[in-house]
């Protein structure tokens, strides 16, 4: 079944990019299908005016409920829907993982929410959760000015491991975060010549043996996982899980 991504945004520019990368292709082949929508279509004054000043004060601006709820009866409709994905990217959602990109890859319907200024009116966000399938997500901790980059991101993440999109399903294996590798970050990678400006492709991976390349690579992912990624590992002694 074709995955429809809905994007909501007031820079729906941003989304033009999807038909030149990978996923124009995966569009062509009929996998995915990518609607990307001006929020101010649904605003009605002069200005097409989108926030306001936020209750109980402070500073920025806040995106008004009335657009929103009025996009979305247009964009996916007045009936509850729990096989609607409706992600809000935001710095305060939970961290996105390679696992929450795996389980909205068989999702039929995702609608990306891109809030501006200092974010959306809260009950946009309840009231999306009371009809559909709600994901607020953070791509890591630091702040981006808009959830548009951070829709683009999570596309690419989720398309990809769509049935059909890659054409080798078996480089999607052994790529870093993927059961493949036990969780631990991927080892290094050389192709030839052997050797380039002075630096030799290791002698192990030329060797044509199987099992002293599988221990290196292993080897290497620890030592990686280890090194950069702590938080993957056994925080008492530093072994992967
Ligand atoms: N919007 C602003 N910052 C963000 C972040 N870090 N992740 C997701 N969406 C965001």
């Amino acid at each position: 079944m074709t995955m429809r991504l809905d994007y909501l945004s007031i820079f729906p520019a941003y989304f033009d990019v999807l038909d030149i990368s990978l996923l124009g292709k995966a569009a062509v082949n009929g996998l995915v299908e990518v609607h990307a929508h001006d929020l101010r279509d649904w605003t009605h004054d002069r200005h097409r005016t989108v926030d306001d000043t936020p209750c109980g004060g402070g500073a920025g601006m806040v995106m008004k409920p009335d657009p929103w709820g009025e996009a979305f009866d247009e964009i996916i409709g007045t009936e509850p829907d729990s096989s609607v994905h409706v992600i809000f990217p935001s710095p305060s959602g939970a961290p996105f993982t390679q696992s929450a990109a795996q389980e909205l890859s068989s999702a039929v319907r995702i609608v990306f929410c891109c809030g501006r200024y200092e974010g959306i009116d809260h009950r946009v966000i309840d009231y999306a959760r009371s009809m559909w399938t709600v994901h607020e997500v953070s791509l890591g901790d630091y702040v981006l000015n808009g959830g548009e980059v951070a829709a683009l991101a999570i596309t690419e993440a989720v398309v990809r491991l769509v049935p059909g999109f890659m054409g080798n399903p078996e480089s999607l294996a052994e790529e870093s975060f993927s059961a493949g590798q036990d969780g631990l970050l991927e080892y290094p990678l050389f192709t030839r010549p052997v050797s380039w400006r002075g630096l030799d492709v290791p002698e192990v991976l030329m060797s044509g043996h199987h099992g002293r390349i599988a221990k290196w690579r292993r080897d290497e992912s620890v030592r990686l996982t280890c090194e950069r990624r702590p938080d993957l590992t056994d925080s008492d002694f530093g072994v992967p899980h």
